[in-house]
């Protein structure tokens, strides 16, 4: 008979993520790969039209609404790298441990380049950040077409970056198993 799991725990263990990582990487997996999809959609997928600009409309308020629990997911795990709060890494010491962290990092740091970028480019376009027609949020810089140009080369070549590490990421969850998954995914500690 199986022993009853105990509560998870609200931070991170040695060997396994707490309640709030978890949140963090789920919730922010889903916004991340949410903005991809309907990104790569609109740019690569539909023709000009109305149905095109609809979903870029929604890629700009989903982003907006993102924006904050995004940048507070990336501060939250680069905290706890930085402290040794994470758990530790699974793969074994040597290239692949480095490999491991170096992956781990550069997600984050290509989401920030998308979470910063994306708001960037709208409002060096001279443009106010259109909510759906709910609201706008007015550009607090002036208009730069310099600046506009290189946000939104950055947030393009970021976002094809973004799919590379998220592939790897996947690959090396599927090589780790369910060591990693059940550390990330899995329920409590079993008494
Ligand atoms: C998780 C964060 C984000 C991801 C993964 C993401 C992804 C993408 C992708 C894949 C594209 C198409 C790039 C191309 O091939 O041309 C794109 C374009 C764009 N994104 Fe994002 N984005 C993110 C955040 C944001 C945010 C926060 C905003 C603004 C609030 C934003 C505004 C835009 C705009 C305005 C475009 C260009 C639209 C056009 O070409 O007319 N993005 N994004
Ligand atoms: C559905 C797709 C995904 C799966 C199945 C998945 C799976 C996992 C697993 C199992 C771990 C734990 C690894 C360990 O034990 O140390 C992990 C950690 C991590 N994942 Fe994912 N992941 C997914 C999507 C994403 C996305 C879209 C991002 C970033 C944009 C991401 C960023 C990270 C980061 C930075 C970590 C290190 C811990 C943390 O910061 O939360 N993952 N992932």
């Amino acid at each position: 008979m199986s022993s009853p799991a105990t509560p998870l725990p609200t931070l991170d263990q040695p060997d396994r993520y707490g309640r709030l990582s978890r949140l963090a990487h789920w919730g922010g997996a889903l916004l991340t790969l949410t903005m991809l999809v309907i990104g790569v959609v609109a740019a690569d997928v539909l023709p000009k039209g109305p149905e095109r600009k609809a979903l870029w409309a929604w890629h700009v308020a989903i982003g907006v609404f993102a924006f904050v629990p995004l940048l507070a997911r990336i501060v939250w795990r680069v905290q706890a790298m930085l402290s040794g709060r994470s758990p530790q890494a699974l793969s074994p010491a040597g290239w692949q441990r480095v490999a491991e962290k170096a992956g781990h990092g550069a997600l984050l740091a290509v989401l920030a380049l998308m979470v910063l970028t994306g708001p960037l480019m709208v409002w060096s376009g001279g443009h106010p950040l259109h909510v759906l027609g709910w609201f706008d949020i007015a550009s607090p810089i002036e208009e730069n077409k310099a600046l506009h140009y290189r946000t939104g080369l950055l947030h393009a070549v970021g976002s094809k970056l973004l799919i590379a590490l998220i592939l790897v990421h996947l690959v090396g969850a599927v090589r780790h198993g369910r060591a990693a998954l059940q550390r990330m995914a899995g329920r409590g500690v079993a008494a």
